[in-house]
């Protein structure tokens, strides 16, 4: 038996399953083509194998799962539109930090879950070092993904023989598996975000950093949301540190509530949504988080289905275009209204070019 807190944990971790199922579907439709993303099959493989072993599932359950998740392998245009526009845009941050710092900085992935850009960015830019950090079960799977592929094995600079996972056959096998992983480039934490402890990490204090929480500080209250915050301000208090935030608000508005009653129908809540229902609101929070350069925007406005202040050249909307037909196009720029990107940083100022709908230097 699990415990009311438990079965909140694993639902909230079972998220990264959609996160997953959108990129596989996004991927084979050929939204991603610089190159195609061809380390997701390993996170799935690994998943297919591991779920079984995971807190609160059988065989049945997780064979029951892992069929609902990815059943036809395409999801609507509209998921696939908006996964597209998710991924690019907070690639392009990331790119452009990168570049600022002329690629000698940190990437900390908070809530990374199966997420793969920490394998483009070890291969594009060779200086980078790359932290993730996710419930401990998580990792696992993760880990073991990267320890079956040689790729993968390869691009974090792994280079120890023992890496075969083969011997995970059982629950036991699983429960004394490790969460964690290191080289000199790459490190993996399996740790709940809401007991953050300095000594758990690895993180280099004297690199700029970008701390990127991908829908995740979503799931956390307020309260962690600010201790989380603090945590990593207060560490890197002589360095340049800075958060890149993507997630869903409610706008306070009916297709917000529609949001918030099919997320509680599947026993998920989230407590940004509606504590920090619009950019507004937003940048007052960050602000009271002691935060210097805070820029918010939404991907209606990065996709360029609102205002004219796109993040995407017009050769690539005409080639993703023509990948699918989007008929609903109200639709499409509602639901991506209500998704925002933040960038809050303190010490060197971020140099963005691309357009904010708010953009405050205090
Ligand atoms: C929707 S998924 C997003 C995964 C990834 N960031 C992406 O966008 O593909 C949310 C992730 O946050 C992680 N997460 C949520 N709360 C967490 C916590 N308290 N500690 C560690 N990880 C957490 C979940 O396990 C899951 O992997």
């Amino acid at each position: 038996m699990i415990s009311p807190q438990e079965r909140k944990d694993k639902l909230v971790r079972a998220t990264d399953l959609d996160a997953l199922s959108c990129r596989f579907s996004a991927n084979n439709r050929g939204y991603f083509n610089t190159p195609p993303d061809q380390y997701i099959r390993a996170l799935i493989t690994s998943y297919q194998k591991h779920l079984p072993f995971c807190q609160g599932y059988t065989q049945l359950s997780s064979n029951r799962t892992l069929r609902s998740v990815f059943q036809d392998n395409q999801k609507l245009p509209l998921i696939n539109r908006g996964t597209y526009f998710r991924t690019r845009s907070i690639d392009l941050v990331v790119n452009d930090f990168i570049s600022q710092h002329n690629g000698q900085c940190q990437i900390i992935s908070i809530g990374s879950g199966s997420d793969t850009r920490a394998f483009r960015t070890l291969k594009d830019s060779p200086d980078v070092i790359y932290h993730e950090i996710d419930f401990p079960e998580s990792c696992k799977i993760k880990r073991a993904a990267i320890l079956e592929d040689d790729t993968l094995r390869d691009i974090i600079g792994y280079k120890e023989d023992s890496t075969l996972t083969d011997s995970i056959t059982s629950k036991e096998d699983f429960q004394s598996y490790p969460s964690d992983l290191n080289t000199d480039r790459y490190y993996l934490y399996g740790v709940d975000l809401r007991e953050l402890e300095g000594s758990k990490f690895s993180f280099d204090l004297t690199l700029p950093t970008l701390v990127i929480s991908e829908c995740v500080l979503c799931y956390i209250s307020l309260e962690n949301n600010a201790r989380i915050l603090s945590f990593f301000r207060d560490l890197f208090k002589s360095s340049t540190i800075a958060f890149l935030i993507y997630e869903p608000m409610s706008l306070n508005d009916s297709f917000g509530s529609t949001m918030t009653a099919n997320l509680s129908g599947r026993g998920i809540v989230l407590p940004t949504f509606e504590k920090l229902p619009d950019l507004k609101t937003r940048l007052s929070f960050l602000k009271e988080c002691k935060f210097l350069d805070i820029k918010l925007t939404d991907l209606s406005e990065i996709s360029g289905y609102e205002g004219d202040n796109s993040w995407i050249s017009p050769e690539e909307i005409q080639r993703i275009d023509k990948l699918e037909i989007i008929d609903e196009i109200e639709e499409i720029r509602l639901l991506l209204k209500h998704y925002c990107l933040t960038y809050a940083g303190i010490g060197d100022s971020f140099k963005s070019d691309r357009k904010w709908i708010i953009s405050e230097n205090y």
